[in-house]
């Protein structure tokens, strides 16, 4: 990914104590935070906590519960954005198109898109100034699934969905399905959902031109637990950090880290 991680638009707020700054991460109240350190269940930086009223600077550190890292850098935003078709994944553009930054003029943090939609694609894309979270949200090691509805011209043959989940051949490479299937059939048209954990270049469309059901429309539906739900075209909403925490969890550190 070439957008993010150095671009971290976070503010520096110095030492704090610890149960303070895991109770504004959302992981629960100050009294459940000194219980969860009591327990031994707190890492700073890879340390069990042996103490309460540790102080720690949530800009600099790196801060675990069972094992999971929670986001707790003050000043890091992450909104949903459901990307109206036509406009660029994109925070400027110097042909003056429309793209996502147009969205966000009002916001004061360092926003940057993770992934793209093409511009033509609706639906789910993410802004933040969290460069961590982007990186893990994008690449295909952390394995976070992305789910798409696409409409394509109808029947489809049995054989389409094996196919997607065994792996199709695009120029770039196999491309597999984690999981497909027909949601709907409308005389000529069917809306089919797909879900992957990769995001190559156009990759829905390839992988389901591949196997002759050219892609009509196309709308991200999921990143990984959060759900587009009822957000309209351009509408925003920024995520509470608990929702943030889930993100993190789900999505898992490759092997080698
Ligand atoms: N795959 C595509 O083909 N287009 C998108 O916008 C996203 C995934």
């Amino acid at each position: 990914m070439s957008e993010g991680p150095d671009q971290v638009g976070a503010t520096p707020v110095g030492p704090q104590r610890l149960q303070k700054v895991l109770a504004a991460a959302g992981v629960g109240s100050r009294r459940k935070c000194e219980v969860l350190i009591a327990a031994g269940r707190v890492k700073v930086d890879g340390q069990v906590v042996a103490r309460q009223g540790m102080q720690v600077d949530p800009a600099l550190v790196q801060i675990q519960v069972d094992g999971k890292v929670i986001p707790t850098q003050a000043g890091l935003v992450v909104l949903m954005l459901n990307k109206p078709k036509g406009m660029l994944s994109a925070m400027s553009d110097d042909r003056g198109r429309p793209c996502v930054g147009d969205l966000v003029t009002d916001r004061h943090e360092r926003l940057f898109h993770v992934g793209r939609l093409d511009a033509d694609t609706t639906g789910l894309l993410l802004l933040t100034n969290d460069g961590e979270l982007a990186q893990r949200l994008s690449h295909p090691s952390y394995e976070v699934v992305k789910t798409y509805r696409a409409t394509v011209e109808a029947p489809i043959a049995k054989s389409v969905a094996r196919r997607l989940r065994a792996g199709v051949d695009l120029e770039d490479g196999p491309a597999r399905a984690d999981s497909f299937h027909v949601v709907t059939t409308l005389q000529d048209r069917a809306i089919v959902q797909i879900s992957l954990h990769e995001g190559r270049k156009h990759i829905v469309r390839r992988m389901l031109a591949a196997v002759g059901h050219p892609v009509l429309e196309l709308v991200r539906t999921r990143i990984g637990s959060l759900s587009l739900d009822s957000l309209k075209p351009g509408q925003l909403k920024e995520l509470p950090p608990a929702a943030v925490r889930k993100l993190y969890g789900e999505s898992v550190a490759p092997a080698h880290e």
